[in-house]
């Protein structure tokens, strides 16, 4: 069978070592792989891997060294025209026209919307391996890349804390998680921030401007106060300005991490999990499945309906966050 793979959305640390895995486990078990460069545009333009040989097929030595690296070999990208349903059809006729028979696409909730409209107009099958920073995916514990995003985060946070510390200020970092608290929640906790701001709970100003006097009177010389991108309140500018008009008692400063937090090279957690759950995709669709996502649930490789990733949020583990509020006294 031939296997189309493509990376869609924003890149995460790991996609690389996803494609290896989808690549050698499909070669292993006597299947071609075509790599789709720069996600369903990519698919849309007919812009393939080429091997040595000039074919649009991936092998064995193309992914070669793959595990360290960061971003995506294939690119990606996020693309209107394939929303539309012109666009759909067209990549239907692509996949047909180059006889792709299944596809994994490697990506957020955008591309697995997207899988889904694909599969009104191609009858091949559709697996898809959740690469994505923000982890909020239902049907997996992890996204690839999530762990990468948040050690990049917390090394961050780290360095902050010792000008923090000397300056006796308040830092707002603000980290990335467009309607999910999950990198900020995780970051906070791990680098033992005073305050997560995350959409998924109320970020009453008022209290924190509490908080924050009864840490001064304690004692606390620095603050960090780690925002999700996507908190109901705004970012982390919008939170300075809040906190200083509601009195807050230190002086602070702001810092967005931004993309900074898409690259670099995966962390262990995140090559293992894109390495398992690259074979497990490949493996689902020699078993004949077909509009589901790879995910690993306790521990337990799993297959979830596309529409069940991202119909409901994803919630916050609310026991980090009482943690968080315990631990940070
Ligand atoms: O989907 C992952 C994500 O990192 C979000 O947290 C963020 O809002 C978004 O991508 C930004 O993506 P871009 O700037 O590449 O469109």
């Amino acid at each position: 069978m031939r296997i189309g793979v493509l990376c869609s959305g924003g890149d995460a640390p790991g996609m690389n070592p996803c494609l290896r895995a989808v690549v050698r486990s499909a070669i292993a078990a006597g299947h071609e792989v075509v790599g789709i460069r720069r996600g369903y545009q990519g698919l849309l333009d007919e812009d393939f891997f080429v091997n040595a040989k000039g074919e649009p097929l991936m092998g064995l030595r193309s992914v070669s060294n793959l595990s360290k690296l960061g971003g995506t070999m294939l690119h990606c990208s996020r693309s209107e025209e394939f929303r539309t349903e012109a666009g759909m059809k067209k990549a239907a006729g692509v996949l047909k026209k180059h006889k792709i028979e299944a596809l994994i696409p490697i990506g957020g909730d955008g591309t697995f919307h997207g899988a889904v409209a694909l599969a009104q107009h191609w009858d091949g099958q559709i697996i898809g391996c959740p690469g994505t920073i923000d982890n909020d995916l239902m049907g997996t514990d992890f996204t690839i890349g999530f762990a990468t995003a948040v050690h990049t985060a917390v090394e961050a946070v780290d360095k902050l804390r010792d000008t923090a510390e000397s300056h006796e200020r308040l830092f707002l970092v603000e980290v990335m998680g467009r309607h999910s608290g999950h990198i900020a929640l995780y970051t906070a906790l791990a680098a033992g921030a005073e305050v997560a701001a995350v959409p998924e709970t109320e970020t009453n100003i008022a209290q924190i401007v509490q908080h924050l006097q009864v840490l001064k009177a304690r004692g606390k010389q620095s603050i960090m106060i780690v925002v999700a991108e996507g908190d109901e309140l705004g970012g982390a500018e919008i939170l300075n300005d809040d906190l200083k008009k509601a009195g807050c008692p230190f002086q602070t400063r702001v810092l967005t991490l931004g993309h900074l937090q898409r690259g670099g090279s995966p962390a262990p957690s995140d090559r293992i999990l894109a390495s398992r759950l690259g074979d497990f995709a490949v493996r689902a669709i020699i078993d004949g499945q077909t509009s589901a996502m790879a995910g690993e649930v306790n521990a337990r490789l799993t297959l979830t309906p596309f529409t069940d990733t991202y119909v409901k949020h994803k919630p916050i583990p609310e026991e980090l966050l009482e943690l968080l509020n315990t631990l940070a006294s």
